[in-house]
C-alpha cells in the first residue's frame, strides 16, 4: 500500500482513539479512502456493511440505540421463540432465562488466541407481546439513525419427518411481527432471520441429516405461506426470509450440502432470500453451570465457516451453482484479515456478537461505547483493520471507489497468504 495512504490510515486511528468516529462514517471513508463501506443485506441497502448479530445485546431500546449512534448499518434483534394464537410453544425449552454468562479466552486448535461467550440462556424470555413492543421502539430508534433493524425467530422443528409442522406457530408469530414492521414501513418487505442455533446441534432433533434438510426446504415455505396470509400479498412483497445456517455436529461436506440446500431451493423461487452463515460451534461434552453441552465461538469457528464459505465460492466461480443468494457472514469476526476472507467469499455484510462484548481493555479506543471502540479497532487498526486490507484490494484492482461487490470477483488467498 502507498506510504502516504497508509500514514493517512495510521493518523485517523490515532485521532479517533480519543474522539468519536465521523458520521456518517461511509461518506468519511469514502471520500478520504475511496473505499465504499456500505453494502447491502438481505438487498437492503445498508450504510455500514457491519451489523450487530442476534443476542443478549439486542434485547433492550437502550442497546439498539447505541448501535445506531455509533453507526452500525444494522441490528439483528434477540431470537423470540414462536407461538401459536393461543400461546402454545414447542421450542419453549429455547426460551430460558440467562443465569449467567462469561465472556473467556478460547485458543483455536491452531493455537491462535480469541475469546468466546459462555452462557446457559437461549432465546428471548419474555413475553412474546414483550418482543412486539421492544421490536417497535427498536424499528423508530433504526429509522432515527438510519440503521435497519431485523427481528429473529425460531419456530417449531419437527423431531422427525413423520412429525407434523406447528403452522400455527409460525402463522401467528410471522403475521404479529408484520403487522408492526407495517405500521413503519407499509411497502417495504420484512427482513426476518430463522435461528437455527447451535444448541439444536446437541439436541436430539437434529441427530438425523434428513431431519434437517427437511427444515430447510420447509422453513422458508411455511414462513411465506405465513406472510402471504397475514398481508394478502405475494410473499417477495411482504417478507424477506433468511436462514441462519447452524453448525450441525455433522463434517464440512455436510454444511455444505445445507448451503447447496437452500440454494437450489431458492433457485425454485420459494425458498430463503438470504443466507446468515453460520451460528456457533457446539460442544456436548462441555459443561457450564451443571449443564453439559454448550455453544462457543472464537478462532476455530471463524476458521470452520470460512473454510466452508470458500468452498461455496469456489463453486460458485467455476459456475456450479444453481443460483446465488446474499450472505450475511457471522462468526469471530474481530479482525481485519477474518473479515476480509468472510467479504471475499461471498458475503455482503458482517454480524458480530462476541467482538462487541470484550473487556474494555481489550480495545485502544479509550472512549465512546464498545460498539464504536470495537468499529474503531476493526475498521482502522494500521496493523490489522478492514481498511488495510480493502485499501489492499483497491490497489491491485486498480478500481475507484472500491466496492463490496467488486471483492468476489477475485480469489485473494494468495495476497491473504503474502500478508499472514
Ligand atoms: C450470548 C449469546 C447469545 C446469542 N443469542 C442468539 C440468539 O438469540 N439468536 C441467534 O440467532 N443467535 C444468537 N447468538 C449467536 C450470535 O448472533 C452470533 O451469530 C454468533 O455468536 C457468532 O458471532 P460472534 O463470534 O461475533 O459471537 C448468540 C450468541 C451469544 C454469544
Amino acid at each position: 500500500m502507498a506510504e502516504s495512504t497508509l500514514q493517512r490510515l495510521k493518523s485517523d486511528w490515532e485521532r479517533f482513539l480519543h474522539e468519536p468516529l465521523p458520521k456518517p462514517l461511509w461518506r468519511f471513508v469514502l471520500e478520504r479512502y475511496g473505499v465504499d463501506i456500505r453494502s447491502n443485506y438481505a438487498g437492503f441497502p445498508v450504510p455500514l456493511l457491519v451489523g450487530k448479530a442476534s443476542g443478549q445485546l439486542s434485547m433492550e431500546p437502550h442497546q439498539v440505540r447505541m448501535d445506531g449512534q455509533a453507526g452500525l448499518g444494522f441490528c439483528v434483534l434477540k431470537t423470540v421463540i414462536a407461538q401459536d394464537a393461543q400461546g402454545n410453544c414447542s421450542m419453549k425449552a429455547w426460551a430460558l432465562p440467562v443465569t449467567k454468562m462469561k465472556v473467556e479466552r478460547i485458543r483455536g486448535q491452531d493455537g491462535t488466541e480469541g475469546w468466546t461467550v459462555t452462557w446457559v440462556g437461549r432465546g428471548w424470555h419474555k413475553s412474546f407481546a414483550a418482543y412486539l413492543k421492544f421490536f417497535e421502539k427498536a424499528l423508530a430508534i433504526g429509522a432515527e439513525h438510519d440503521m435497519l433493524v431485523i427481528p429473529s425467530i425460531k419456530a417449531h422443528l419437527p423431531a422427525s419427518m413423520d412429525e407434523e409442522w406447528r403452522i400455527g406457530e409460525y402463522d401467528f408469530t410471522v403475521g404479529e411481527l408484520l403487522k408492526v414492521w407495517r405500521t413503519y414501513y407499509p411497502d417495504k418487505p420484512m427482513p426476518l432471520e430463522f435461528d437455527f442455533s447451535p444448541t439444536l446441534a446437541g439436541s436430539d432433533r437434529a441427530k438425523q441429516q434428513e431431519t434437517i434438510r427437511h427444515w430447510l426446504v420447509n422453513v422458508p415455505k411455511l414462513v411465506r405461506q405465513a406472510a402471504e396470509k397475514a398481508t394478502a400479498l405475494p410473499s417477495k412483497q411482504a417478507i424477506r426470509i433468511g436462514i441462519k445456517v447452524f453448525n450441525a455436529l455433522f463434517d464440512d461436506a455436510f454444511q455444505l450440502e445445507m448451503l447447496l440446500t437452500l440454494l437450489t431451493e431458492a433457485a425454485k423461487g420459494d425458498g430463503a432470500d438470504f443466507i446468515v452463515y453460520a451460528n456457533r460451534l457446539f460442544d456436548p461434552n462441555r459443561e457450564f453451570e451443571g449443564v453439559k453441552g454448550v455453544a462457543y465461538g472464537g478462532p476455530d469457528l471463524s476458521a470452520r465457516n470460512l473454510r466452508v464459505l470458500s468452498q461455496l465460492a469456489n463453486l460458485r466461480w467455476q459456475g456450479l451453482l444453481p443460483t446465488w443468494l446474499p450472505i450475511s457472514g457471522t462468526g469471530n469476526v474481530c479482525n481485519g484479515s477474518i473479515a476480509f476472507r468472510y467479504l471475499s467469499c461471498g458475503c455482503t455484510t458482517l454480524q458480530i456478537h462476541t467482538f462487541f462484548q470484550l473487556p474494555l481493555s481489550c480495545y485502544a479506543k479509550r472512549t465512546g461505547s464498545r460498539i464504536e471502540r470495537a468499529l474503531h479497532q476493526l475498521l482502522f487498526d494500521p496493523e490489522d483493520g478492514l481498511l488495510v486490507w480493502l485499501l489492499m484490494a483497491k490497489e491491485r484492482l486498480g478500481v475507484e471507489p472500491l466496492t463490496v461487490d467488486a471483492l468476489t470477483q477475485h480469489d485473494w488467498n494468495s495476497i491473504i497468504g503474502q500478508r499472514r
